[in-house]
C-alpha cells in the first residue's frame, strides 16, 4: 500500500501550493508502483483471444456494437460551465492526499483498460473483436484523460506515456482476462453510480465537480461489461465447468476484498463524501452481484456472518504488512511474514464461505438499472 501521508504546512499562494503539491505527490511514481492493491496493467495470449467466434451471440453482439458505434458519450468528457472552481488550497491536507490517491488509482485503472484493449486490437485480426476493442479503448482513453485533467489542475498529472513503458505488465490467460475485466467493468459501473446517486441526494458533499460526470460515465463501463458477458457466452464451459466456477469464485473474492482494503485506506475522502465505507462497499457488491447473475452461476454470500469480520481481518493484516515493510530490518521482515500469513488466512476464509448458486438467464443483455 502506498504512503498517503499528507504534506504539512499551509500554502500562502496558488503558485506555492502547486509547487508544494507537485513536490509532495509524484503521481507518475504512484501509478507505476506495483503492489498487491494498485491497479495493474495486463497482457494475455492475444492469438487465443483473436479466435473467438461471436456467432452464438450475434444478435445481441450487433445491437451492442451499434450502440457503442453511435458513441452516446462523445461530447461528455469535456469541462463545461458545470465544472465549478476547485478549492485545492482550502482542502484539508489529509483529504487532499487521499483524493489525489483516489484520482491516481482511478486514472491508472482506466488507462490500464485502454492499454490492454488497444494492444489486443493491434495484435488481432478478428473484425468483430477488433471493432469492439476500438470502441472500448476510445472510451477508456477519454476516461483516463478526463481524470488526468482534474489532476493537472492541481499540477500533479500522471505521465501516461511514461507509465505505458515503465509499468510492469501482469500476464493473465484469456479466460482470467474475461473474469477480471468483466468484474472490474461492472464494479466500475456500480461504484460510479452509487457515488453519483448518493451525491444527488446530498449535493453538499460534492467537494469536486468530477462527480457530476459519473452518471453518463458509468454507462460506458456498463456497456464494456456487457461486451465481456457476451464473450463469455460464446463458450458455456467458461462459466459452467467445475474448475472455472472455482476460478470465478476466486476472482469475485479477490476483487471484492481488494476493493474493501483499498477503500478503507481512504477514510477522510469517504467522510468528505458523507459515505460510510462499509455501507458503500456492501452496496457496490450487492449491485455488482445482482448484475453478474447474467453470466456467473455463483455469487458470494455477502450477508454471511463470516463475510465482514474476515474482510476486516484482511484489512488489518494488510495495514500491518504495510507498516512492517516501512519499518524494514529483520524485525520488519518477520512482522511482514506474520501479517502476510494472517492476510492469506482471512482470504482463505472469505473464499470458503459457501457461495449462492444461480441460474444465468437465456438472454444476456441488460440495461443499467440503478
Ligand atoms: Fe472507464
Ligand atoms: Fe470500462
Amino acid at each position: 500500500m502506498k504512503d498517503t501521508s499528507a504534506p504539512t504546512g499551509p500554502a500562502t499562494s496558488h503558485d506555492e501550493l502547486h509547487a508544494e503539491l507537485s513536490d509532495s505527490f509524484d503521481t507518475t511514481a504512484m501509478a507505476t508502483e506495483t503492489t498487491l492493491l494498485n491497479p495493474r496493467f495486463y497482457t494475455t495470449d492475444f492469438d487465443e483471444m483473436d479466435r473467438i467466434d461471436v456467432t452464438p451471440v450475434r444478435k445481441d453482439w450487433d445491437a451492442l456494437l451499434a450502440q457503442m458505434k453511435s458513441d452516446p458519450n462523445k461530447g461528455h468528457f469535456k469541462k463545461t460551465a458545470d465544472w465549478d472552481h476547485v478549492d485545492w488550497q482550502g482542502m484539508e491536507p489529509r483529504l487532499r492526499a487521499e483524493f489525489i490517491d483516489f484520482l491516481v488509482s482511478s486514472c491508472t485503472a482506466e488507462f490500464s483498460g485502454c492499454v490492454l484493449y488497444k494492444e489486443m486490437k493491434r495484435r488481432g485480426t478478428n473484425p468483430d473483436i477488433c471493432e469492439l476493442l476500438s470502441y472500448m479503448s476510445r472510451d477508456e482513453a477519454r476516461h483516463a484523460g478526463f481524470i488526468n485533467d482534474a489532476l493537472r489542475e492541481a499540477v500533479v498529472a500522471v505521465n501516461l506515456g511514461f507509465l505505458t513503458k515503465a509499468k510492469k505488465y501482469t500476464y493473465f490467460r484469456p479466460k482470467f482476462i474475461y473474469y477480471a475485466t468483466y468484474l472490474s467493468e461492472k464494479i466500475g459501473y456500480a461504484r460510479y453510480i452509487t457515488i453519483y446517486r448518493h451525491l444527488e441526494a446530498h449535493p453538499e458533499h460534492r467537494f469536486h465537480p468530477i462527480f457530476k460526470w459519473f452518471k453518463e460515465w458509468c454507462n460506458d463501463e456498463f456497456s464494456h461489461g456487457e461486451a465481456f458477458a457476451l464473450l463469455m457466452r460464446t463458450d458455456p464451459k467458461l462459466t459452467n465447468s467445475f474448475v472455472n466456477k472455482l476460478w470465478i469464485r476466486f476472482f469475485l473474492t479477490a476483487v471484492y476484498s481488494t476493493m474493501w482494503v483499498r477503500d478503507h485506506a481512504r477514510p477522510d475522502f469517504h467522510a468528505a463524501l458523507g459515505v460510510d465505507i462499509d455501507w458503500y462497499d456492501q452496496e457496490v457488491y450487492r449491485k455488482t452481484s445482482a448484475i453478474a447473475r447474467q453470466v456467473f452461476p455463483v455469487e458470494i454470500d455477502i450477508d454471511h456472518p463470516a463475510w465482514l469480520p474476515n474482510l476486516r481481518r484482511m484489512d488489518a493484516a494488510m495495514r500491518d504488512m504495510d507498516a512492517a515493510k516501512r519499518a524494514g530490518g529483520l524485525g520488519g521482515r518477520l512482522r511482514h511474514a506474520l501479517a502476510s500469513a494472517r492476510a492469506a488466512l482471512a482470504f482463505a476464509r472469505l473464499y470458503l464461505i459457501p457461495v449462492r448458486h444461480t441460474q444465468p438467464p437465456v438472454s444476456v443483455r441488460l440495461e443499467p438499472a440503478y
